[in-house]
Order: C-alpha cells, then structure tokens, then sequence
C-alpha cells in the first residue's frame, strides 16, 4: 500500500509517518528529511535547497522530483511507501502520477491532516529533538527531565531546525496555502482523498490513519 500524507507544516505527517514504519513495516519517504541530509552533506542538491528552505520556501519541481523518482527504485519501496511532505505542488503531484504509473506502482489513499493554522505556529516554533535518538521535545508541552536529560537516551544535547522559527513557520504556511492545499481538490476528485483531524490526540490521529487505510 503507497499513500500520501497530506498536510501543513507541523501537522503531525513525520510523527504518524513514524508510528507506521513502526507498526505497519511501511517506508517512510520524506523529502524534508532527504532534503537536508543532502544539506548536511553538501552535495549539489543541498548546496541549492539550504538557502531556500531557511527561507521557509519551496525548493524547485525539478530537484524535489528528481530526488524522489531516484528513491523510488531501491528494493524497500516494496513494503508500501509513506509520501511525508510530497508532493507539494500541481506539477510535483503530475510527476508523482507518472512516476508512480512508470515503476507500476499504484497510490491507494491520500491523507489529509487538518489543523488551524495557529496551532501549528506553536507546535512547530516550540519543536526541537534530541540530538542522540531523534525523540521530539517541545519548549511547553513535552520537555527533556530537569536535568535537561532525554529520557528516551540519556543524552544531554538537543537540535532545533533553522527554520522552525515563528517568523519562517509563517512563511511556510503561506506556502502551503498557495501550493499545496490545492492538491486537496485533486486528489478529491480522483476518489483518493480522506480527512483526518490532526488536532486529536497523536494515537487517535494514528487510528484515524489507519482507519482510512482500511487497516483499523
Ligand atoms: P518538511 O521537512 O517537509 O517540513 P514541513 O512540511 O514544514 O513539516 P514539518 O516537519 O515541520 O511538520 P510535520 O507535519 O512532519 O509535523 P511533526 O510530525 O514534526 O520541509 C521542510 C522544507 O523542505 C520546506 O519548507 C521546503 O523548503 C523543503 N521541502 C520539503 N519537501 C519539499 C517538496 N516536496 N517541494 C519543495 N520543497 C520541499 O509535528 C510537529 C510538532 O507537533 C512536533 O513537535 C510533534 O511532536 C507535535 N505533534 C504532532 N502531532 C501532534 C498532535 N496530534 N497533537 C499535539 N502535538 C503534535
Ligand atoms: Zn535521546
């Protein structure tokens, strides 16, 4: 089973990607996380996504779907892939069409995460993780113990994103209202689309998903 997680940032698409590459075997394909290891490692592609996505704006169609048909061919994708974050605008959602028809795969549901844009100011400008295991922490809502230990690990060093900032969460939302909420109603009117509220609880959006799979 391939679905696409549908969502602005800070919906909750890493968190529920997460949770069913651990229950359900899936492969999670992100190009947020493809994006900035290329970032991290400085390749051709990160040299031009770093400034871009610090700007909270869409990296080029052209690079974002060149990385992702170049996924598309290793062995894992068997196992169902989890789209996190692609595709993000008309022409990505085209190319995902075809490159989906050309590897014979098929696109069984797309998941549409809904949440108030407020909210995921909050969520996302508080986010930080732990450096050691990648565990999520939140300035308000979910913090390290107080001795500012990760209680999943025992490490004592945290990252924030660059662009998980108030002001770039808010560039990015305006992205997404400009380019991505439209693929709502294209995928709506391919009989794929299922909504989700993403303002439940974390296990109870897990169950939803799940549920719109036919899992649950
Ligand atoms: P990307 O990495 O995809 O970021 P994003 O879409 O902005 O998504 P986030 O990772 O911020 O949020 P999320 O929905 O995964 O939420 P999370 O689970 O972490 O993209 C980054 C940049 O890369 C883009 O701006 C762009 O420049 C570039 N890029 C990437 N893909 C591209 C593409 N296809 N085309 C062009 N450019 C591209 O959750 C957020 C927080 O909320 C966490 O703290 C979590 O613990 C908490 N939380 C989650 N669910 C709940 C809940 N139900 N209740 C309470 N808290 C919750
Ligand atoms: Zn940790």
């Amino acid at each position: 089973m391939n679905i696409i997680l549908l969502g602005p940032p800070g919906a909750g698409k890493g968190t529920q990607a997460r949770m069913l590459v651990e229950r359900d075997g899936m492969v999670q394909l992100s190009t947020g996380d493809m994006l900035r290891a290329a970032v991290a490692a400085g390749t051709e592609v990160g040299q031009k996504a770093k400034a871009v996505m610090e700007a909270g704006e869409l990296v080029s169609d052209d690079i974002v779907i060149g990385v992702v048909s170049e996924r598309l061919d290793a062995p894992d994708v068997s196992q169902g892939v989890i789209f996190d974050g692609f595709p993000r605008t008309a022409a990505q959602a085209e190319a995902l069409d075809g490159l989906l028809a050309e590897k014979g795969l098929t696109l069984d549901a797309v998941v549409s995460m809904e949440v108030d844009d407020e909210l995921l100011v909050d969520r996302v400008s508080g986010r930080y993780t732990c450096a050691g295991c990648g565990e999520g922490y939140h300035d308000r809502h979910k913090k390290p113990t107080a001795e500012g230990v990760c209680d999943k690990c025992g490490g004592t060093e945290f990252k924030r994103r660059p662009d998980d900032n108030a002001e770039t969460v808010r560039a990015r939302l305006g992205a997404y209202h400009a380019e991505t909420a439209p693929l709502i109603a294209y995928y709506q009117q391919a009989g794929k689309l299922k909504s989700v509220d993403g303002m439940a609880e974390i296990d109870d959006v897990f169950a939803q998903i799940r549920k719109a799979m036919g899992l649950g």
